[in-house]
């Protein structure tokens, strides 16, 4: 039986760090979907037409080196805004959210255009300063040669990419509960996302 746990929000909003837990504590299947976005726009970077790179797309290419760089973040959002680029990755995200024994899937738009039907939609988010101060520290940490300025712009402008772009906007689905982790640490955002999770299963018997 399969059932699909869909997490949206804004960059750096916890989403990734929740879906992974909430995954953990259900034995769920998880998929970010940004990786996708990511690898698109890393071959993008790289001399490829983006369209091409999206129908090309292979779980080699998701596993090659780090795609969470602040570099390849601002590619992945402008290709996401071209409508065949979203296309090609439909199928597989789809395909994943099927799956038996439960999936979470995390993006931008999982409860509004890839999984409407899902049993569960959280949409995380943050204000925009502490979300570029938990992306400055993630990036800082691995070394990369950053500012908390030029996070805040970067985290800023994506926003605005990802929320005025034509095909599947960034918005909260009109079911989908709003988790605003501004003051919470991480360990009480996955334990309400958890808590309403646990309220969404069909009970076992
Ligand atoms: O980790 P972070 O929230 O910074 O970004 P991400 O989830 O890895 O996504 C990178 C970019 O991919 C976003 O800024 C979006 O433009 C795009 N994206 C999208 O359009 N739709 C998704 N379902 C996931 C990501």
């Amino acid at each position: 039986m399969s059932f699909t746990v869909a997490i949206d929000g804004p960059a750096a909003a916890g989403k990734g760090t929740i879906s992974k837990g909430v995954a953990a504590h259900f034995g769920f299947a998880h998929l970010d979907t940004g990786l996708l976005y990511r690898a698109v726009g890393r071959r993008t970077l790289e001399g490829m037409a983006p369209i091409a790179a999206a129908k090309a797309l292979t779980a080699e290419e998701l596993a090659r080196g780090d795609l969470r760089t602040a570099e390849i973040a601002q590619s992945a959002s402008k290709v996401a805004v071209i409508p065949e680029v979203r296309a090609a990755l439909i199928d597989f995200q789809r395909s994943f959210a099927c799956r038996a024994g439960g999936a979470v899937l995390d993006g931008r738009d999982i409860g509004t255009v890839i999984c409407p039907n899902a049993e569960v939609k959280l949409f995380v988010t943050a204000s925009s300063e502490v979300r570029a101060e938990r992306r400055y520290l993630e990036l800082s940490a691995k070394g990369a040669d950053v500012t908390p300025d030029q996070v805040l712009t970067d985290v800023r402008e994506r926003d605005v990419r990802d929320a005025e772009r034509s095909t599947a906007p960034m918005k909260p689905a009109d079911d989908a509960v709003l988790l605003d982790t501004s003051d919470l640490s991480i360990e009480d955002a996955l334990a309400k996302a958890v808590a309403f999770i646990a309220e969404k299963l069909p009970a076992t018997s």
